[in-house]
């Protein structure tokens, strides 16, 4: 499974410098697990982070300034932080496979003269096969659109005195678009593929019970969608491919939430999808329209674990949201099992405010933000606190000494 095992925002809005994990740079530190959570205060900028990855999935998608202006984002100069004139940096450090070699990405994304978003710096490292420590060498390098990139599966820049024969010069003609966006699709450069196909796949969650109830034209859908108005699509998609895999969401959704005792989908006379659940107490079906937020919330997610093909890094936000408080251990369990279980488990990062839900992770699990004196904030991890580890250790929830004020107050 892919892994981001660090990532760091340089000059991103509350974000000026915070690093989690392992880096480039930082190859002492731990790499991320599987399942990461992050707490923080109101403003700490746990929605800041999500949507760092969220920017740069749109930075993919449509071009650095494009990404700027979605998404409420309100354009470059909103987003960088206050006072900062450099560029916004983001570095994921990541591995296609723990059999892989790690790969570095960084992107720096200035403004031009013109006061208009570009990419100014975008470089790919990875070592040398055979190189088990040091620094990695680039295999894509550009500065204002213009650089050298290496093909094929193994090349990186060369040593000095080296002979390089696979690199060749590279120049883009829009400087708003990624390297990797470009490059990516062409077959001669495998490993930007797999990166530019692993950012691409980045499932960032914007569930809404409402988006839910809406009535979607059927047919069989293989994804869940960010705002979950297909998911009866998937239900359909479930039912007919992958019946042992939905036979598991009702089994668990029927453990969570006390009445469910089926749900299955049906076409209306005009071809829309209308979710359909079984309550055992009544013999007539309620339909998504009339369910409960929390249900639909608890079945959304479930779907999306038990996609048989996960997007390989899945990102939510207070997942907590509208769910009874005894039901978020189990919900963060399932998070940690789903995202270690198997082969293509999904990399899963989640920020929360609830304790409970807190309560079912490891310190190594948990990050910390806080805001500092100068405006900004910093980032740390619950495990890196000596008292926290040794409490848990002893056997007391991570949460209640979150809520007993051990993890974020006594600064
Ligand atoms: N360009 C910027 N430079 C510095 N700080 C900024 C910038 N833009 C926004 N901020 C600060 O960052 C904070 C936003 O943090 P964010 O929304 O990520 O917090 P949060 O942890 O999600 O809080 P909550 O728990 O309330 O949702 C704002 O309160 C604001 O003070
Ligand atoms: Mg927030």
């Amino acid at each position: 499974m892919a892994l981001i095992e660090g990532f760091r925002v340089q000059n991103f809005r509350v974000l000026k410098d915070v690093s989690l994990g392992r880096l480039r740079t930082q190859q002492d530190e731990e790499a991320l697990t599987p399942l990461t959570v992050v707490i923080g205060r109101n403003g700490a900028g746990k929605t800041t982070l999500f949507d760092s990855f969220g920017f740069l999935a749109d930075c993919l998608a449509f071009g650095v300034e494009t990404a700027c202006d979605m998404n409420q984002r309100g354009g470059f100069e909103r987003l960088r932080s206050l006072g900062c004139s450099g560029p916004i940096i983001f570095e994921i450090y990541y591995r296609e496979s723990s059999s892989e070699r790690p790969i570095s990405y960084e992107v720096a994304i200035g403004l031009d003269r013109s006061g208009r978003p570009f990419v100014q710096q975008e470089v790919l490292r990875q070592r040398r096969r055979n190189q088990r420590h040091g620094q990695p060498f680039p295999f894509l390098r550009l500065e204002n659109g213009k650089g050298t990139v290496w093909a094929g599966e193994e090349a990186v820049q060369a040593e000095e005195g080296e002979e390089d024969n696979s690199s060749m010069p590279v120049e883009l003609t829009d400087p708003r678009q990624l390297g990797i966006t470009t490059l990516g699709t062409l077959r001669e450069h495998p490993r930007i593929k797999l990166f530019r196909d692993f950012l691409k796949g980045w499932y960032l969650s914007y569930f809404t019970p409402d988006a839910a109830r809406s009535l979607p034209n059927a047919g069989p859908q293989k994804h869940l969608n960010i705002h979950g108005d297909n998911i009866g699509n998937v239900v359909q998609f479930l039912e007919r491919e992958h019946k042992d895999r939905f036979k598991v969401v009702l089994d668990r959704i029927a453990s969570k939430i006390p009445g469910i005792s089926n749900i299955d989908t049906l076409p209306t006379q005009d071809k829309r999808l209308l979710l359909r659940f079984n309550d055992g107490a009544f013999k007539d079906p309620f339909y998504a329209q009339q369910m409960s937020d929390g249900t639909l919330k608890v079945f959304a997610y479930l779907l999306l674990l038990e996609d048989p093909d996960p997007s390989p890094f899945i990102c939510i936000e207070e997942p907590e949201n509208g769910l009874y408080h005894k039901l978020l251990e189990a919900l963060a369990q399932e998070f940690r099992a789903h995202a270690t279980g198997r082969k293509n488990a999904p990399q899963i990062f989640v920020t929360t405010h609830q304790p409970y839900f807190v309560d079912a992770l490891t310190p190594k699990e948990v990050w910390i933000l806080e805001r500092g004196k100068d405006g900004f904030s910093t980032i740390r991890r619950a495990a890196d606190d000596p008292v926290v580890s040794n409490m848990v250790e002893q056997g007391l929830p991570l949460g209640g000494l979150w809520y007993s004020d051990y993890l974020d107050a006594r600064s």
